[in-house]
């Protein structure tokens, strides 16, 4: 019998015990943990400031296997925008020992395989699922007994390894899931998170620019201009705050028409703020002539991915449009479940 099934047989003994029983046993298994990707569709950069902003999880996952070893190793199996891996090796590993560490576990040798259906891409919150699906399968594998807000924490601390100082707007999609409202309280340096319902379904496009963008040079930029130019930011800053608001009203109450202009009105801010390029730009013109209700670029900027609103036909419509001006093109489901273990 493998020493996993004895943990299943033992699931209803207090964790203490199975943690006992098959440390007696001499073998460790495999942990596993999946957690979702995510999209902005409000608020990117502006959370970074402390304003609000609106994401929701995603259907495709990122796995996570953890496995007690010799040697330290990793398996990169997830599916990528070509580059990507390779792009981000060095803050992966980065992200990783950062994790280690924030739960004790700094020295311990551990193998960890990634998979899952989520492409590895900028935009759709990569590394916040593997950081969140990480920590849940080390969680498991060392019979922590962290709860949610405590993988949150730890995956939190795995994203500065991508990011530098990230909102956490990305981490807390993939380990709460769900549709959410979050903020960051930049004095108290915590997240406050809400979850949304809208009275509508939303049907969401994705177009992807198949650029790989660098979180830390972008954010860092736009530090660097608003410095430079505080008053023209301001108003862009006070232009959006309007906006949010509006935003989450029209999200509760379902109002799609309305979700979608503001989504254009958010865009053309990040424009102005130098985040967005040819290729989203590009991509924003298809969904919008092609019948989204709007479109705009989500996430870092500056390359990944354009995101846009629709309903009805104008979904393939638009969907083969991004197709047909040479990019891939997914529709996805929002609001999906939040990190969870495998067993
Ligand atoms: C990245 O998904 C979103 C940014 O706002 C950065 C952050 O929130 O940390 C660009």
């Amino acid at each position: 019998m493998h020493p996993n099934m004895v943990i299943h047989l033992f699931s209803s003994y207090p964790r203490r015990y199975e943690t006992i029983i098959s440390r007696l046993l001499g073998s460790w298994g495999v942990a596993k943990a999946s957690a979702p990707g995510k999209l902005i569709l409000f608020g990117e950069h502006f959370v970074v400031y402390g304003l609000p902003a609106i994401a929701t999880a995603i259907e495709a996952r990122t796995l996570a296997e953890v496995q007690r070893a010799k040697e330290f190793s990793l398996l990169d199996n997830r599916p990528e925008t070509p580059g990507y891996k390779k792009e981000k090796c060095d803050q992966q590993l980065d992200s990783i020992q950062r994790m280690l560490k924030a739960m004790g576990l700094e020295g311990k040798k551990v193998n960890i395989v990634l998979g899952g259906d989520l492409v590895a891409a900028s935009g759709v919150g990569a590394s916040g699922a593997s950081c969140a699906a990480i920590a849940a399968a080390l969680n498991e594998e060392f019979s922590l007994g962290l709860d949610r807000d405590g993988i949150n924490d730890v995956a939190y601390e795995g994203e500065k390894g991508y990011h530098g100082v990230p909102s956490g707007i990305d981490n807390c999609c993939s380990t709460y899931g769900g549709f959410i409202h979050f903020r960051k309280d930049i004095k108290a340096g915590k997240s406050v998170v809400r979850q949304l319902h809208s009275k509508a379904s939303l049907s969401i496009v994705v177009g992807n620019t198949g650029l790989t963008s660098n979180t830390t040079k972008v954010v860092g930029d736009v530090r660097a201009k608003r410095e430079k130019d505080p008053e023209k930011f301001k108003k862009i800053f006070d232009n959006y705050s309007k906006i949010a608001e509006e935003a989450t009203v029209s999200v509760e109450n379902g109002d799609l028409v309305k979700i979608g202009l503001l989504m254009n009105m958010n865009h053309l801010l990040l424009e102005e703020m130098g985040v967005s390029c040819d290729e989203l730009e590009e991509l924003v013109d298809a969904a919008s002539k092609n019948g989204a209700l709007g479109a705009k670029l989500t996430g870092t900027g500056r390359g990944g991915l354009m995101v846009a609103l629709v309903t009805g036909e104008a979904g393939s419509r638009v969907a083969s449009a991004i197709k047909k001006a040479g990019y891939h093109s997914e529709m996805t489901k929002i609001g999906a479940e939040g990190v969870k273990v495998i067993r």
